[in-house]
């Protein structure tokens, strides 16, 4: 089966063909314009993916040698997103379904994160809890072997990716913010600055907006001796505290549940020190650890493109596949 996958619901442009569990071509554009703003401005996004789509779902086409006739179905995002930003995608892929013919295929945003998982790893022959940490999502969920999901807990104030986004502009750093920390945090001290970890009691809630407000008080109190290694310092002391949390919570509910692997996905995934950090906790309680690479934990459209394949296959009835665009949804 041979899909057509295309992302849209922030600031990536993305395409790609994928064939029965193969990537044939994947192509991503992130938004530059978003990044003197700190933040993905929603219109901004709608208008750069009008310019961007044909070109890259073009690209993604040639760079897979794919015809049009040759795909059998067209997949797309359509949501949790930015609404302006879903409906260029959901209209650019329902005309292009219409006019060669072929099927059309919603696809939710989170499932496709997760989705990573068997495009890197195959099929996990077994249950795993999964943690989706992205700009606008930190959840965690327990997989199961057909591709259905249960949520265990999620944010209840800022997603992890947010938060380093916010802090990112807090130092004066670029958007997306969460790159930008991981460099800073490389050259400073994780352990120089104890901001709190923000580890609650109840079972697999997260919460982030404590520690931003801590950063904000620190940098604040810190007025004009703010140097460049204070700068590193803050940003390796900050992304150790996201980190120990999301490895904590991680770890707990796969030996709570009793399940023996464990994955991470999602834009924030693609960190190095939460990959180390999982990785030595996963070690050390002998879970396994399954992390696509970072190209596949970021939004793109070969993880769309494969959501659609492993839903399809779990029902061969396509016409359940929602087409209406949503902002937010209950998992
Ligand atoms: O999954 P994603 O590409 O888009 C959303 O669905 O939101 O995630 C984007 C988020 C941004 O907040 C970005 O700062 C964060 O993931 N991110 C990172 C890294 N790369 C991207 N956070 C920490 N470290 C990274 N290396
Ligand atoms: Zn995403």
């Amino acid at each position: 089966m041979r899909i057509l996958g295309i992302e849209t619901s922030c600031d990536e442009t993305a395409a790609s063909v994928f064939e029965d569990g193969k990537v044939l071509s994947n192509i991503v554009l992130s938004q530059e314009a978003h990044r003197e703003f700190g933040g993905v401005v929603p219109e901004i996004a709608s208008r750069e993916h009008l310019k961007a789509i044909v070109p890259i779902v073009r690209r993604a086409l040639e760079g897979a040698q794919a015809s049009l006739d040759s795909l059998d179905a067209v997949a797309v995002t359509v949501g949790p997103g930015l609404i302006g930003s879903l409906i260029v995608g959901i209209a650019f892929a329902r005309s292009l379904g219409f006019s060669a013919g072929k099927p059309l295929l919603g696809v939710d945003h989170i499932e496709a994160h997760i989705a990573a998982v068997y495009i890197a790893h195959g099929e996990p022959r077994e249950p795993f809890a999964c943690l989706v940490a992205s700009g606008g999502h930190t959840h965690l969920f327990l997989v199961e072997r057909d591709f259905s999901m249960r949520l265990l807990g999620s944010t209840s104030d800022d997603a992890a990716g947010e938060t380093f986004d916010k802090v990112a502009r807090m130092l004066g750093l670029a958007y997306p913010g969460g790159p930008e920390i991981e460099r800073e945090a490389a050259r400073g001290n994780p352990r120089a600055i104890s901001f709190p970890r923000p580890v609650l009691p109840r079972g697999y809630e997260f919460s982030f907006s404590g520690l931003k407000t801590a950063v904000r008080y620190f940098i604040d109190r810190h007025q004009g001796e703010i140097s460049r290694q204070l700068v590193a310092d803050i940003a390796a002391s900050f992304q150790q505290a996201v980190v120990e949390v999301l490895v904590e919570k991680t770890i707990r509910a796969a030996i709570d549940k009793n399940v023996k692997v464990v994955s991470a996905v999602g834009g924030v995934a693609a960190n190095s020190a939460l990959r180390a950090g999982l990785a030595r906790a996963a070690a050390a309680s002998g879970l396994e650890l399954l992390l696509p690479p970072p190209a596949l934990c970021t939004d793109n459209g070969a993880t769309v493109a494969a959501t659609a394949y492993l839903r399809s296959r779990v029902n061969r009835d396509t016409s359940h596949f929602p087409l209406s665009p949503y902002s937010t949804r209950a998992y």
